[in-house]
């Protein structure tokens, strides 16, 4: 009863935010009806820059699992000139030399795809210790990657880190490196990077993602790694064919078939619940993709025994661009849900500027979760906003998110190391309270 009573109220709601829709934004109604979300054809590939053919194994990826104290994923590619099959070695990292004789090896599988050039290939290790550092490689006898080291999760409410990068999508080569580089270089204990999607602008350009492979370089190899896709993962309607060659998220649960997949999803880290939601796949009001996220989250939440919750979505509630609108789906049907369920951190992008603020009620009292906007990279525009209680235009920005037992401590930090923008939010006996603080 409980459920068809919500589902009821959602639907009233999506109703009004269609209508909402239909006298703001006319030019949505004129598209024609929108197609389900699914894979490239891969046919309609560029051919891949010269400098992408002389690898023989690279872009050695690690994602987080739904089970990170347990297992993690590895994606990789591979020289066609190499032999099938390629797989994976590790082992728990020994202090004196590695032998790989003392080594388990895992066959991997092998992704659909027509480059012409690469195989690409992914393993999920599982059945590992939590809080435990392992050494692995890739490939096969004809050639081994060298031995990259990662670090398994710990089983139960720890403090961590992590580094959260707003929108790439320009600059990738020229200068988003620098951001990327001093972050790590700053907090080299972070235990992985979110992406907020738009890591490229052409979804389909082999130069920029390559250019954004190469910018991760081999962190990517160890630190895992999460990230949504933005619109400009998206070619209309269809999702760019190198997210699911490279990147394997956990699965969105129940149904893995669903196009989704892969693009929304959660896990829990150390007392932490994160969830991504996939805001591209509602755009243009799809009834059955906004309806099935909200009622995914709305039980994600409602059974979360984790003291804090992080929800990433691409797209603004609340605008703070100018020439963006505030999308009314998200504001009227999502945040409410935030604001029920004590989401804590709501992690954006596709502003291009940088936002920080909260709803606040009548009497003028901020309510949680604290809605953060940023970009990395060098695409900007003017901020815009009369939700924002701190806004920053032509900045390039990483933040670095600490959560602590009883406190979180945020930091949006420049690429000369200035910290921009922070906040703390802390736990008491009545619930949790955000504490602003001036910038530094
Ligand atoms: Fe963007």
């Amino acid at each position: 009863m409980r459920t068809a009573k919500y589902t009821i109220i959602a639907l009233c709601l999506l109703i009004y935010v269609a209508a909402v829709y239909v006298v703001t934004t006319p030019s949505l109604l004129s598209a024609s009806s929108p197609a389900r979300l699914q894979s490239s054809p891969e046919s309609d590939l560029k051919v891949p820059p010269p400098e992408e053919t002389v690898s023989l194994i690279d872009r050695i990826i690690l994602t987080l699992t739904n089970h990170p104290a347990t297992s993690i994923g590895i994606q990789w590619r591979s020289n066609k000139t190499l032999k099938n099959p390629q797989l994976v070695q590790y082992l728990p990292t020994p202090e004196s030399e590695i032998d790989p004789q003392t080594a388990k090896s895992v066959l991997a599988q092998k992704k659909k795809s027509t480059d012409n050039s690469f195989e690409h290939w992914q393993t999920t290790l599982t059945s590992l210790t939590p809080e435990t550092s392992y050494s692995y490689r890739v490939g096969n006898q004809d050639h081994w990657s060298e031995w990259f080291q990662l670090m398994t999760a710990a089983d139960h409410n720890k403090p961590f880190n992590i580094l959260f990068f707003g929108d790439i999508q320009e600059g990738i080569k020229e200068q988003w490196p620098r951001i990327f580089r001093n972050a790590w270089l700053t907090h080299p204990d972070a235990s992985f990077m979110l992406f907020v999607g738009d890591l490229v602008n052409k979804p389909d350009s082999g130069t920029e993602w390559h250019d954004f492979f190469q910018s991760l370089g081999w962190l990517a190899s160890i630190k895992p790694m999460v990230a949504i896709p933005g619109d400009h993962e998206y070619n209309d309607k269809i999702l760019s064919p190198f997210w699911n060659k490279h990147f394997q998220f956990p699965a969105y649960e129940p149904d893995t078939s669903c196009p989704l997949n892969n693009t929304a999803y959660y896990f829990d880290y150390q007392g932490i619940r994160f969830i991504a939601l996939n805001t591209y796949a509602m755009r243009g009001l799809k009834l059955k993709e906004t309806l099935q996220q909200y009622q995914w989250i709305k039980q994600l939440l409602e059974n979360n025994p984790n003291n804090w919750t992080v929800v990433f979505q691409h797209e603004e509630a609340w605008s703070s661009a100018l020439g963006k609108s505030d999308k009314h789906h998200l504001k009227l049907l999502f945040a409410p849900l935030y604001e029920q369920y004590n989401v804590d951190l709501i992690l954006q992008g596709d502003s291009h500027v940088y936002s920080r603020g909260q709803r606040k009620t009548k009497e003028n009292q901020r309510l949680l979760p604290v809605y953060i906007s940023s970009s990395s990279g060098t695409k900007f525009r003017h901020s815009s906003s009369n939700w924002a209680d701190r806004q920053g235009e032509f900045l390039q920005l990483y933040q670095h998110i600490s959560f602590g037992n009883n406190q979180l401590v945020f930091k949006s930090i420049t690429a000369t190391g200035r910290i921009f923008d922070q906040f703390t939010i802390k736990t008491d006996s009545r619930g949790k309270s955000v504490l602003q603080k001036p910038p530094s």
